[in-house]
C-alpha cells in the first residue's frame, strides 16, 4: 500500500511572478527575502501591486542559522498584528527561513522547542506561505520542512509540519536568469540529488519515481548545456521544472543517505549543501548496483544503463561540470571519510536509504566486495 499527497498549488513559466499580487489577494503580508539590488527591485514591483508588507526580513544569510533566525523571528513578535501570509522570494535559505517565521509566528521559544525536543507539533499553526523560488534546487516551494543550522552547536535540525506546505509556489525561471555559474550548478545538483535520494528510498512509490525520472533527466541533460549559456530562459525554465519535480519526488520520501552524508561535511568543511550532498551520488550508485524494485526501474530510465556503468557517467558528468568526486578534494581524511560513511547510516534521512553500509564502503573503496557481502 502506498499513499502520495502534495496540495501545493504551483503556478509555473516565465513572468508568472506578476501574479503574486493576485494571489495575495488583499491579505497583509511579510517579505522574506535577500538584501542585494535585484531583490530589492522585485520587491518595489511586488509594493505596487500588492501594497507594501508590514514587515521586511532582507537580511537571510545562506544556511539559516538558528541563532539569526532567533533575532529574526522577534521582529515578529514586536508587531501588533502577525501578517496574514508570508512571501519567501529567494532560494532555499530564504524559503526555509520563511517557513521558521510562518510557524513560530513570533514565538521563537515554541520552535526552539519543537525542533530539539519534538515537543509542541499541535500547538503549531503556521501562516500561510507563498513561496517564490529563485533558484532551481532545493524543492523547499514543495515541501513541509525546513533546514535549521546550528553552526555553533555543530548540528542541523529539520522543521517538519504538514502545515508548512505553501499554499502557493510561483515559479518563475526570469527570476533566475542572474544566478552566477557556481550557484546554477550547486542547486542543479542538489535538484539531482532530491530525485536520486528519493529512488533509492525505503518511501518511494509510482508517484513519487515518475517525477524523480523526469526531473535526474531534466537535470543531466540541461544542467552541461545551462552552465555554458548562463541567459538561456529556455534553458532556466528546463531547469526550473525539473528542480519543482524534485522536489515533488522527495517531498514524499524526504531524502537519504547523500543528504544525511551532507550535513555534517557543509557544517565541518564548509562545502556547499549543493556540493555536499552531490559528489557522493556516482559512489552511493555504485553500491545500489543489485537492488531492484523502484530504485532499478528508476535508475534504468534515467541512465538507461545498468548502475555501475551509470556511475562512471555520473561521474564524468559531475567532474565536466567542476566537481571533484573525490572526498579528499573537499579535506577529508580517509579515517574521517568512514566515520561519516558509517554515521550517516544512523540519521534520520540516513534509515531511509534502501541500500547497504557494507556496499556503500566497498564502493568507496574502504572495505573490499567479498568482505562487503
Ligand atoms: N527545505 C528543503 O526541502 C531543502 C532542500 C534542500 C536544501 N535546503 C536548504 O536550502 C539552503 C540552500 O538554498 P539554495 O541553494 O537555494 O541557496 P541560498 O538560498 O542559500 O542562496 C545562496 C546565494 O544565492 C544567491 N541567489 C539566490 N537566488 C539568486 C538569483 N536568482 N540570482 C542571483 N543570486 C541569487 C543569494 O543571494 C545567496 O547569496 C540550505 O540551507 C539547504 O540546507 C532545503
Ligand atoms: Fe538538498
Amino acid at each position: 500500500m502506498w499513499s502520495y499527497r502534495n496540495p501545493v498549488d504551483v503556478r509555473f513559466g516565465r513572468g508568472s511572478f506578476s501574479k503574486l499580487g493576485e494571489l495575495l489577494n488583499g491579505r497583509t503580508y511579510a517579505l522574506v527575502t535577500y538584501g542585494e539590488p535585484f531583490f530589492r527591485s522585485l520587491a518595489a514591483s511586488l509594493e505596487k501591486t500588492a501594497g507594501a508588507p508590514q514587515l521586511i526580513i532582507d537580511d537571510i544569510a545562506p544556511n539559516p542559522d538558528i541563532a539569526l533566525l532567533k533575532l529574526q523571528t522577534a521582529r515578529f513578535s514586536r508587531l501588533s498584528r502577525q501578517p496574514e501570509v508570508i512571501v519567501a522570494l529567494g532560494g532555499g535559505s530564504v524559503i526555509d527561513s520563511a517557513k521558521v517565521f510562518a510557524a513560530a509566528r513570533g514565538d521563537f521559544d515554541a520552535i526552539d522547542a519543537y525542533l530539539k525536543k519534538r515537543a509542541g507539533a499541535e500547538t503549531l499553526h503556521p501562516s500561510p506561505i507563498i513561496a517564490v523560488p529563485t533558484t532551481a534546487g532545493t524543492g523547499s516551494e514543495v515541501t513541509c520542512w525546513g533546514t535549521v543550522w546550528d553552526n555553533a552547536g555543530g548540528v542541523k535540525f529539520s522543521l517538519a509540519h504538514p502545515g508548512l506546505y505553501p499554499e502557493f509556489a510561483i515559479v518563475d525561471p526570469e527570476l533566475m536568469l542572474g544566478k552566477p555559474r557556481d550557484l546554477t550548478v550547486q542547486t542543479g545538483l542538489d535538484a539531482l540529488s532530491h530525485a536520486l535520494e528519493s529512488l533509492w528510498n525505503r518511501n518511494s512509490n509510482p508517484v513519487s519515481l515518475a517525477h524523480a525520472v523526469m526531473a535526474a533527466r531534466g537535470v543531466l541533460s540541461t544542467l552541461p548545456l545551462l552552465v555554458n549559456d548562463l541567459r538561456n530562459v529556455e534553458l532556466r525554465e528546463r531547469m526550473a521544472c525539473a528542480a519543482l519535480l524534485a522536489g515533488f519526488a522527495f517531498s514524499n520520501t524526504k531524502t537519504a543517505i547523500a543528504h544525511s552524508l551532507s550535513y555534517p561535511i557543509t557544517l565541518r568543511y564548509g562545502v556547499p549543501h549543493g556540493i555536499a550532498c552531490s559528489f557522493s551520488l556516482p559512489m552511493i550508485l555504485r553500491s545500489v548496483a543489485g537492488e531492484g524494485g523502484i530504485c532499478a526501474e528508476g535508475l534504468q530510465a534515467i541512465f538507461e544503463a545498468e548502475p555501475r556503468h551509470a556511475a562512471d557517467f555520473l561521474a564524468g558528468t559531475l567532474e565536466k561540470l567542476g566537481i571533484s568526486t573525490d572526498y579528499h578534494r573537499y579535506g577529508i581524511s580517509v579515517d574521517d571519510w568512514r566515520a561519516l560513511i558509517t554515521q550517516a547510516f544512523e540519521g534520520e534521512r540516513g534509515q531511509n536509504f534502501i541500500g547497504k553500509q557494507g556496499k556503500l564502503l566497498a564502493a568507496a573503496g574502504l572495505e573490499t566486495e567479498a568482505s562487503a557481502a
